[in-house]
């Protein structure tokens, strides 16, 4: 069943209503989600992406059941992973002539996935049209590194659509399609979560193309992304709140986070998030164990706080592999900086978990403050009273100190082949030779293909 949208457009994609898990079992999800498809019947027939293979057979059905297959013009595929490309292999068994318009990385992409078949591609480039007829063209904009390589997105003239892609999505199943008829707290809950966990780690990219979209002054009347609801009543409110998310989501909240054995790291846990309500009772304060609450989650609340305190056990040397993982996500996500974070920790003997954990947290990006509890067995009163001193300096101006040494991590690599070189810097560009690459600016872009920093790979 196709669902009307505007003028000759419609949603032909799948309503994921029973959807767990995404990213294999990486990404949690709670509300359902979809995989929106669309096609546009002008002079010309437009199919914009597919479906994830699993559901194959209901999207190749009902697109039978709606046009002739053999009488479509022309796919979209605006991105090649294959939660929107799955069912496109399926597609051209029926239609192996069909011209597909696409990104040259994702000529790349899909080749890589479904195999050589010498399907007939159209690299697209930004700024280049199709026409489809009865007045209308669809006007093409790359969309590197949002969140492939190979994304971007597309706008139809005369409706005034933009084709999104995964940009401005949520993992949520909208029966009702669109977003002012969604459940709003829901809604912006699900738009802010997919942000923080999969599209922050490109926030430069996303200022930079915001404002690229911006000045191409497209009068954009509706934002069709790839998952969740369609945005049709004052669309821009979701590149609005992008660009806030991007510059600084930051709100009036502090997350307290803890991996806990016998329970006592937890107290303190506990302890921090009582005395952070009571010194700042407009603040709101939250806590998570890490092995209770899918790191999604939390990643997605530490995200909008000004400030994390973090624990753990000292167990083996070290911390708990549980909070180690969370550190580990929270650094790839890149957007930590500007948060305060404290450790706390119980240990038996030898007490190394708060000095690790310290130092995962300022690899991650976190100001680290000097405050700490470390408790030697148990919490006793006097233990449970230092958090007092953790709240305090979350609350205050304490920071870490200021000449910290940053680890150098050598040369990391563009996709286009460009090597950044701390020992060489990229002085033309304003980075000068022995800036380390933790201390290149994040708005910094490849000096030869504008790849955004994110999108570098270190080398081993
Ligand atoms: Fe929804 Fe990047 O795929």
């Amino acid at each position: 069943m196709r669902k009307h949208i505007k003028g000759n457009v419609s949603w032909v994609g799948y309503l994921d209503w029973d959807l767990q898990k995404f990213h294999g079992d990486d990404f949690t999800i709670h509300h359902g989600s979809s995989q929106n498809a669309y096609l546009i019947e002008e002079e010309k027939t437009i199919l914009v992406d597919t479906v994830w293979a699993p559901h194959q057979f209901e999207y190749i059905e009902n697109l039978k059941s709606e046009i002739d297959l053999n009488k479509v013009d022309a796919i979209i595929v605006q991105h090649g992973e294959c939660d929107h490309s799955g069912t496109l292999p399926a597609l051209m068994k029926e239609r192996p002539d069909l011209p597909i318009y696409c990104t040259a990385n994702a000529v790349k992409s899909l080749e890589g996935q479904w195999g050589k078949h010498g399907w007939d591609f159209h690299v697209i480039h930004t700024g280049d049209e199709l026409d489809i007829g009865n007045g209308k063209k669809l006007i093409f904009v790359e969309m590197p590194m949002l969140h492939w390589p190979d994304s971007m997105a597309t706008f139809l003239t005369g409706d005034n659509i933009l084709f999104s892609m995964d940009a401005f999505g949520q993992h949520y199943a909208v029966g009702e399609l669109y977003a002012d008829l969604a459940d709003q707290d829901t809604l912006w809950n699900e738009a802010e979560r997919y942000y923080a966990n999969i599209v922050s780690p490109f926030a430069p990219m996303v200022t930079k193309k915001v404002k690229e979209i911006t000045a191409l002054n497209l009068p954009i009347e509706i934002i069709a992304p790839s998952h969740g609801a369609i945005w049709r009543k004052d669309p821009l409110q979701i590149v609005k709140a992008y660009a806030k998310w991007a510059e600084d989501p930051r709100e009036d909240r502090i997350t307290v986070v803890y991996g806990t054995m016998w329970h006592g790291t937890e107290k303190l846990a506990h302890a921090i998030a009582d005395q952070l309500s009571l010194k700042a009772p407009h603040t709101i304060v939250k806590v998570y164990n890490v092995d209770h609450t899918p790191k999604d989650d939390i990643a997605y609340e530490v995200f909008r706080s000004k400030a994390v305190a973090i624990g753990s056990p000292t167990i083996l040397n070290g911390v708990l592999d549980s909070v180690a993982a969370f550190t580990y996500y929270l650094k790839s996500l890149k957007l930590m900086k500007g948060r305060k974070a404290a450790v706390f920790g119980c240990y038996g003997w030898s007490g190394e978990g708060n000095k690790v954990l310290r130092e995962m947290m300022a690899n991650a990006g976190f100001d680290v403050v000097d405050t700490e509890i470390k408790c030697s067995w148990n919490p006793e009163n006097a233990d449970l009273e230092q958090a007092a001193g953790i709240a305090d300096a979350l609350l205050s101006g304490e920071s870490a100190s200021a000449d910290a040494p940053v680890e150098s991590s050598g040369k990391w690599k563009c996709p286009c082949g460009y090597i950044y070189d701390p020992a060489k810097g990229d002085p033309d560009h304003g980075v000068p030779a022995g800036t380390p690459w933790e201390k290149v600016p994040d708005d910094w872009t490849c000096p030869v293909c504008h790849l955004p920093k994110n999108a570098f790979t270190k080398l081993d």
